[in-house]
């Protein structure tokens, strides 16, 4: 029989007593780059601009990475999906769907650029929209998509894309939570038309504290974006005058980066492959091991090809005498980093609900955020955290089980 301890939200002892291992982003490898930029500015008597030689070094390293095609970085993520959006040239008040759960920069970006936002679901048990979920949403007005691989799972983006692309409707895919991951041995970004990509300094890639990558796979939507995140300029162009506007394709914002920033990205893109290989090893042994430790907590879906962000583990509110959140914050009490409720499901937006085309309630969406927490998750997790998480979660389960 299971012994009942205090639990350390009661006042008992806590189980892990040291924190959990911080991420750290900005390693020794980020550092290092960062100085060796500044030494080169340093060194010719010149100041880091924009646009220089570490922003087309990340840029042309991103693209490699994502198996060809072509990429620009800016400023943030949400400025990366503004530029993207803005690249596809939808027309003004058609309509544009949106995953369920994501920040709310994206949804932001759709009424900012005069379109109009529509939700559609997740799949049962999922943060990532479902297929049918994003076809039962498709009207005569659909012209965009914008499918956010939510928590680093991929989307079934293949088949999304080809259900859009038969209707003549754009798909931008939001890769800000998911860069590296694999869906069917490609990246995901490489099948939409663009993709955003956020590299601020809670991401797995990172580009200093705030940062954004707009990828194209074709050279026609990449020139777009340049354009859109420069103030309309034509970049590409051999005779540009930069300090000429006269020359603006159209009116556009500023969304550039540094080459600072640009610095710390190829430094983190670097070691991108195995972080994420890091990751995706501690999620395939918790969900091995936890369906064996606990009767109450069950892994959500993990695709073998997922670059990890967090991780939402369901709890059988049936199978204990508490909510699901006083069991997930009895379990972070234990020494557990995790979220114990989700904020980034859009239904859940008072701002954002006189926008949207009509009411629809993300009923998959909402459930899953009711039923589940956020195990947060990252690189330099291992064999210790594997087992604290199963031995909290089972000293909590022993305590409020029915
Ligand atoms: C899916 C998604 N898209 C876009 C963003 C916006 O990125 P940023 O915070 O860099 O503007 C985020 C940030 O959390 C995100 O999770």
């Amino acid at each position: 029989m299971t012994t009942r301890q205090t639990l350390a939200l009661h006042g008992g002892e806590k189980l892990r007593k040291t924190p959990m291992p911080p991420r750290l982003a900005f390693g020794p490898a980020e550092r290092q780059a960062l100085l060796e930029a500044a030494d080169h500015y340093a060194a010719r008597q010149e100041d880091p601009p924009y646009q220089g030689r570490y922003e087309e070094e990340f840029c042309r390293r991103f693209a490699e990475f994502q198996g060809g095609g072509f990429a620009d970085a800016v400023s943030s993520g949400t400025a990366s999906v503004f530029v993207a959006l803005a690249a596809l040239g939808l027309p003004k008040g058609s309509e544009v769907i949106i995953s369920p759960v994501t920040d709310s920069g994206p949804l932001n970006c759709i009424i900012m650029l005069g379109l109009v936002p529509v939700l559609a679901d997740s799949a049962p048990d999922d943060y990532n929209m479902g297929l049918e979920q994003l076809t039962s949403r498709f009207t005569s007005r659909t012209t965009g998509v914008l499918a956010v691989h939510s928590a680093g799972q991929p989307l079934a983006i293949d088949e999304m894309v080809e259900a859009a692309h038969a209707r003549g409707i754009k798909v931008l895919e939001d890769c800000s939570q998911a860069p590296g991951a694999l869906w069917k041995g490609r990246r995901v970004g490489v099948y939409g038309d663009i993709a955003a990509f956020s590299t601020m300094y809670r991401k797995s890639l990172t580009a200093g504290a705030s940062g954004g990558l707009v990828y194209s796979p074709t050279e026609e939507t990449y020139r777009q974006a340049l354009a859109h995140a420069d103030r309309g300029k034509p970049s590409w162009r051999k005779d540009l005058d930069l300090r000429d506007p006269g020359h603006a394709l159209f009116p556009a914002l500023n969304f550039n980066t540094d080459e600072l920033s640009c610095a710390i990205g190829i430094a983190s893109l670097a070691r991108l492959d195995e972080a994420v290989a890091a990751r995706r090893e501690f999620l395939r042994r918790l969900c091995a091991e936890l369906p064996r430790a606990s009767r109450v907590c069950r892994p959500s879906k993990a695709d073998p090809g997922c670059s990890p962000f967090y991780f939402p583990i369901l709890v059988d509110e049936g199978a204990i005498t508490c909510t699901k959140t006083e069991f997930a914050r009895a379990v972070a009490a234990e020494g557990i980093g995790l979220g114990e409720h989700y904020g980034c499901v859009v239904n859940s937006w008072d701002f954002a609900k006189s926008y949207f085309a009509d009411d629809f309630v993300t009923k998959n969406a909402l459930s899953m955020r009711d039923r589940s927490f956020n195990l947060y998750v990252n690189e330099r997790y291992g064999e210790q955290e594997i087992s604290d998480v199963l031995a909290a979660i089972a000293k909590v389960e022993a305590w409020y089980a029915r």
